[in-house]
């Protein structure tokens, strides 16, 4: 089966179809995203606070992201999957880049892969497209730059700081950047840089005018405690189911409701018999020896 390619998400925009993109991790959750008909999942690396417990994505190495990338692809027949570019994989120079983003799609199997940065990585985002791997650009809020943002601010707030962000998009865009993250923007501004470039915005946090939006599944399904952002709606609460199942196990396994039969396996009596005489007599001989 093929999968969803860039050429296809770009015609989603063309038709005005929005692109419900979301994260994943493992293979169980990219298997129901992937049969659920989700056209895109990105590998983010909000893998490292959902999944392994950072408190931020600057810890991430490749090696957490191949693997985990590996695992969505095994996971994966239709959605493209994008791999995040984890912190310093590709800041540090344009060979870094070219090397990792490679291995991307070489080892874990990814489609595409997204980095963040506007105008400052557009030279970045140009070389790793002319050499054949397809860049999703994430400017607005860029997690990766939170010591220099000094935290999780909304974006785009001022004129200046518009019209640099309107910048960004339009510098990815001439690089060839086939998809822009906008994380964490006033919705007006996500809007307007929607109507200006030819390439589909994806949104977290960026209000309903941009081409698609984004969610961390941790959050969308109530599974990550320590913080629910205000742009997330929760679809659903997994951290009270499992609590409660986890208790009820708790109960059951103490009071000996579980296992039951139903949950065991039988025996054939004769092989039961056979056993127990033989241990029996393995006793037997045992005690004559010692005496
Ligand atoms: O790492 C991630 O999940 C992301 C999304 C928030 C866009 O970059």
């Amino acid at each position: 089966m093929a999968r969803v390619t860039i050429d296809e998400l770009k015609a989603m925009k063309g038709r005005g179809e929005k692109i419900a993109m979301l994260t994943a991790y493992d293979y169980p959750t990219a298997r129901i995203l992937d049969e659920a008909g989700v056209p895109i999942i990105l590998v983010g690396d909000s893998l490292g606070m959902v999944v392994l417990g950072y408190d931020s994505t600057l810890p991430v190495t490749m090696e957490d992201m191949i693997h985990h990338t590996r695992a969505v692809v095994r996971g994966t027949q239709r959605t493209h999957v994008v791999f995040d570019m984890p912190f310093m994989s590709y800041q540090s120079g344009i060979e870094d880049a070219l090397r990792n983003a490679g291995r991307a799609l070489k080892e874990a199997g990814a489609q595409s892969v997204k980095l963040e940065g506007g105008a400052h990585m557009a030279e970045t985002v140009r070389r790793l497209v002319e050499v054949g791997i397809p860049v999703m650009g994430h400017i607005g809020l860029t997690p990766q730059s939170m010591n220099q943002l000094s935290g999780f601010r909304v974006q785009g707030k001022t004129p200046a700081a518009a019209v640099r962000v309107l910048d960004d998009a339009r510098a990815l865009e001439q690089a060839g950047a086939y998809a822009i993250v906008l994380e964490t923007i006033p919705a007006p501004l996500a809007g307007t840089i929607t109507s200006k470039v030819s390439v589909p915005t994806i949104g977290i946090g960026a209000g309903p005018h941009c081409d698609g939006q984004v969610q961390v599944i941790h959050d969308f399904l109530g599974l990550y405690g320590d913080f629910v952002p205000k742009h997330c709606r929760q679809y659903a609460h997994l951290a009270e189911e499992i609590s409660q199942a986890v208790r009820q196990y708790l109960d059951d396994v103490r009071e000996g409701a579980f296992p039951t039969a139903k949950e065991s396996f039988a025996m054939d009596e004769s092989v039961l018999a056979e056993l127990v005489q033989d241990s029996e007599e393995a006793v037997r001989d045992e005690s004559r020896s010692l005496a």
